[in-house]
């Protein structure tokens, strides 16, 4: 179905024809908009941001682009086209008919799920909610925003969910999700990752290449659910995703690329030189990727979990892809767990949170790939390497386990020692921040990134992706 322009809500879900649905969104509309005033891009707000729009739910030419003020953007609802006879995947109910509406019995579960989700879009919108202040160029500026908007647009994904769905409880999760804030003493977001503060750029590119892939991840296992909205909205979600791993993938790169020219000027790779001519080193780089590829782990969950196990049973959650695996039952299957007390086989079933964290894995190293062939290409001996998934975790068995990034276990003398080689120091932050000035004359970078190779939707670099005056 098309989307709906001419409602106060923008949907592809015939919203006009639920008027109490209609009338509970429209109540809810006027609270995020405040919260986006609130929480939302510091200043901007009245300036011309050359956004994207969805203009339909297919894959291809889905969108529209044109210059809009953030608060007249068209948040909305939109769900992928509903595939006809669409069986269940995965789990108990493999094979039967998808679930038009959730099931009495599994109503706590869905509910805890679209809310834990629906809790990181608007976190990561706070948490980023400086960044413009600092930005390296308009063209930077212009896509930091366009992620905002985009994760707005994700928390009105999971509250039509919950409005639809859920009744009351619904309505009221959906007050919560603006109630909490990212980093907040009182109130926190739901997930550690999304209470980090993301102060300087390289911290927004390394969130939007690992934290936003786990999204990927997420989403990918939830477009898989026997209940057939929440699959259709993520489906639709994953489409809009794929643009915050580019400006992570490309971000970072252009990074790597302006500290290669830089090494290749000074004919050194020594970090405190190149830092002096501005740029960002390799060694600071591998810092901040070990530490938010780590973070980002252990939003999978533990790896050996029994909440894992009944979420697949029940239909609530399959794997990413789960088409490609052949045994969607997974009742006899056994599945090997690294622990720090040696290989644990356990029930396929109970290790679904570690399949899905070897794909998300598996989808990291292709980035880090292209950088080092980056690097390879400028004649540098460095190569950058994802840590060990036993390294730096806070959650599941390698938890508080001292490691070196190699995987190697460690004493806690040495773990603390070594921290400082493997993780973002204060210094490094310091280092990181004072590059942080705002560049916003059309076609100009900041000294310690590289332009992009093209512009957005065609358009040239230098073009005027955001409108200051
Ligand atoms: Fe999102
Ligand atoms: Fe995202």
């Amino acid at each position: 179905m098309s989307i709906n322009y001419n409602d106060k809500i923008p949907n592809n879900v015939n919203l006009a024809n639920d008027r109490k649905l209609q009338r509970a969104l429209e109540h809810w509309q006027p609270h995020f908009l405040k919260w986006w005033d609130e929480q939302g891009p510091k200043d901007y707000q009245s300036n011309d941001v050359y956004l994207r729009t969805a203009v339909g739910v297919d894959a291809k030419g889905w969108a529209s682009y044109g210059h809009v003020k953030m608060p007249d953007y068209r948040w909305g609802i939109f769900l992928a086209d509903q595939m006809p006879e669409r069986k269940i995947g995965f789990g108990d109910h493999f094979g039967e008919p998808v679930w038009q509406q959730v099931p009495g019995e599994l109503r706590s579960q869905f509910r805890r799920i679209i809310v834990t989700q629906g809790d990181t879009e608007p976190a990561s919108v706070e948490q980023q909610r400086l960044l413009g202040l600092t930005c390296p160029s308009l063209y930077d500026l212009r896509n930091l925003f366009q992620v905002n908007v985009e994760e707005g647009r994700h928390l009105w994904a999971m509250v039509y969910l919950l409005h639809c769905y859920f009744g009351r409880d619904g309505r009221e999760e959906a007050e919560e999700l603006l109630a909490r804030h990212s980093g907040d003493t009182d109130n926190p977001r739901i997930l550690g990752t999304f209470n980090e503060p993301i102060s300087d750029w390289l911290s927004f590119f390394m969130f939007t290449y690992f934290t936003d892939r786990d999204g990927k991840f997420q989403l990918k296992s939830l477009s898989e659910s026997a209940f057939d909205p929440l699959a259709r909205t993520c489906r639709f979600m994953l489409t809009e995703e794929a643009h915050h791993m580019f400006v992570g993938e490309t971000g970072v790169g252009r990074v790597i690329k302006r500290s290669l020219e830089v090494m290749k000027e000074t004919g050194t790779d020594d970090p405190s030189i190149i830092r002096k001519n501005g740029a960002v080193d390799l060694v600071t780089i591998q810092k901040y990727l070990n530490f938010w590829f780590s973070s980002s782990l252990d939003l999978f969950g533990s790896e050996i979990s029994s909440n894992a196990a009944s979420s697949f049973a029940s239909g609530i959650k399959g794997r990413p892809d789960e088409g490609r695996y052949e045994d969607h039952i997974c009742n006899d299957a056994t599945y090997d767990i690294d622990t720090p007390e040696g290989t644990e086989q356990v029930s396929l079933r109970n290790a679904m949170n570690d399949v899905t964290r070897e794909a998300y894995v598996k989808d990291c190293e292709i980035g880090i790939k292209r950088w080092n062939m980056m690097i390879k290409r400028a004649n540098f001996d460095i190569t950058l390497t994802l840590p060990s998934t036993r390294f730096h975790r806070t959650i599941g068995s390698w938890a508080n386990v001292p490691t070196e990034p190699s995987g190697k276990s460690i004493s806690q003398t040495e773990y603390k020692n070594g921290i400082l080689s493997w993780l973002p120091t204060e210094q490094d932050r310091a280092f990181i921040r004072s590059l942080m000035q705002r560049v916003v004359e059309p076609g100009k970078m900041a000294g310690w990134i590289a332009p992009p190779d093209r512009g957005i939707n065609n358009n040239p670099v230098d073009y005027e992706y955001v409108r200051l005056k």
